[in-house]
């Protein structure tokens, strides 16, 4: 059966195009986005606004985005209409259209054609899928960082157990972008096969230079893959223009999307290479034959690492929450994060505060990561949270022992001033 006869045979049902469509549209009509598309990171009323297309109560300060992002009414709406509609026919509602239709909304974020993007369940299985896809040999190395998350860390872990493949990590510096690049170079040898590293490490927000390491990456003929589960949705991104293979994200972290949603870029050239380890419906390009030949053939696209049914409501409300960034303009939400990034950073600094993340703007995201010399990490949480209602996330990453706070668009300027009294009270304690 070919691949396209497959989607033509899946039942169509109220067009997931339309439900895009209305729900973009609340949205826009909602929110006041000026005529210049361009909002001002500190315009209080603009970002409420904002805050207001999100259920998200104020309980407490929602600081963990980096953990998990809170999704807008819209996308949320989108999921529970795409269900009912679903259910109601007893359909899978998975069609051609209304998969492109979605992925061209994340190329729009990331920079690339919808051809090179597969859905995932998170980075994890994005991660998981280009680890054990590429093909490595006993002694092939791999160099990443200490500052990684689990999600990037055990899958190549797992394959040097299994494999024999050498993982040497390097512990980014906070001086400046150069001395990354520099400490990647002097790891080389010639067994390095991969780098594997955060566009925006979970550990301390910080940005570490993906162009500089793609020319790195490419003049030393590697593969190069990028953990986006911290940057995609917070940033404006290009992934082109850094090279790389393969970028891997969650969608319900910045982009705002349902919890059990990813998204996998990786180069038509690359996908070449990278081996799908899991395939079945989805994943292959044309007439396969299991009884005379053998024969099969993948996919010409991304899609390739996709397989069986998945929950097409989940998606929707994937492509609901990009639409709803990218109807606000993700510029403007970088604008926003950043500005409160910035402002938060330097307030732990005035305070006394031990900053862990890069004190250069070009360096930092809107996560800042920080301990005081008085209370470990751990035990700051629970006073923040008791105390101050501020959901945080500890970081035991790289052993920084510190506190993490993630700053989005649901988040403003007095926020970072609730950050600042509660560390402020917690000193003084
Ligand atoms: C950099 C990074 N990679 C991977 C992950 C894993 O994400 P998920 O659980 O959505 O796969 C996280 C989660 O916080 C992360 O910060």
């Amino acid at each position: 059966m070919l691949r396209r006869h497959f989607f033509r045979d899946a039942v169509a049902v109220a067009s997931g195009a339309a439900t895009l469509a209305v729900a973009a549209k609340a949205g826009a009509k909602a929110l006041k986005i000026p005529e210049s598309g361009q909002v001002d990171p500190r315009d209080a009323d603009f970002w409420r606004q904002v805050r207001q297309q999100f259920p998200l109560n104020y309980s407490r300060t929602y600081l963990n985005t980096g953990g998990l992002g809170a999704s807008p009414q819209v996308s949320i709406d989108a999921v529970q209409e795409k269900m009912n509609a679903l259910e109601e026919i007893s359909e899978v509602g998975h069609s051609h259209d209304l998969w492109q239709e979605i992925k061209r909304s994340a190329g729009r974020l990331l920079g690339c054609d919808a051809d090179e993007l597969a859905y995932t369940r998170n980075t994890t299985e994005g991660s998981n899928i280009v680890c054990n896809g590429l093909p490595l040999e006993r002694g092939d190395e791999v160099i990443t960082t200490t500052h990684e998350h689990v999600g990037n860390t055990l899958d190549w872990i797992a394959r040097q157990k299994r494999d024999g493949i050498v993982v040497k990590t390097f512990t980014p510096s906070m001086v400046s972008a150069k001395e990354n690049v520099d400490r990647i170079e002097a790891l080389l040898t010639p067994q390095t096969r991969v780098l594997s590293l955060s566009h925006v490490t979970c550990a301390t927000g910080q940005i570490l230079p993906m162009k500089a390491i793609g020319q790195l990456a490419a003049a030393h003929d590697l593969w190069y893959f990028v953990d986006g589960a911290q940057s995609m949705g917070m940033m404006p991104i290009d992934v082109k223009s850094w090279g790389c293979h393969a970028y891997a994200t969650s969608g319900h972290k910045w982009l705002l999307g349902p919890k059990g949603t990813g998204l996998l870029y990786v180069s038509l050239a690359a996908q070449e290479v990278i081996e799908p380890k899991f395939v079945g419906a989805y994943s292959g390009g044309g007439e396969w034959d299991m009884i005379s030949t053998g024969e099969f053939t993948f996919g010409d696209t991304a899609q390739r690492y996709e397989y069986g049914t998945v929950n097409v409501p989940l998606f929707v409300g994937l492509g609901a929450s990009m639409d709803f960034l990218l109807n606000i303009g993700i510029d403007n939400v970088w604008q926003h994060n950043h500005a409160m990034g910035v402002a938060l950073k330097e307030g732990l600094n005035e305070l006394g505060a031990e900053v862990l993340s890069p004190q250069q703007e070009a360096e930092h995201s809107s996560i800042i990561t920080f301990k005081i010399d008085n209370m470990p990490y751990a035990e700051l949480q629970g006073f923040l949270g008791r105390a101050h209602k501020l959901r945080t996330r500890g970081i035991y990453e790289g052993g920084l022992n510190g506190l993490r706070i993630s700053l989005h668009l649901y988040n403003d300027f007095d926020d970072v001033d609730r950050v600042l009294a509660g560390v402020r009270a917690a000193m003084k304690a």
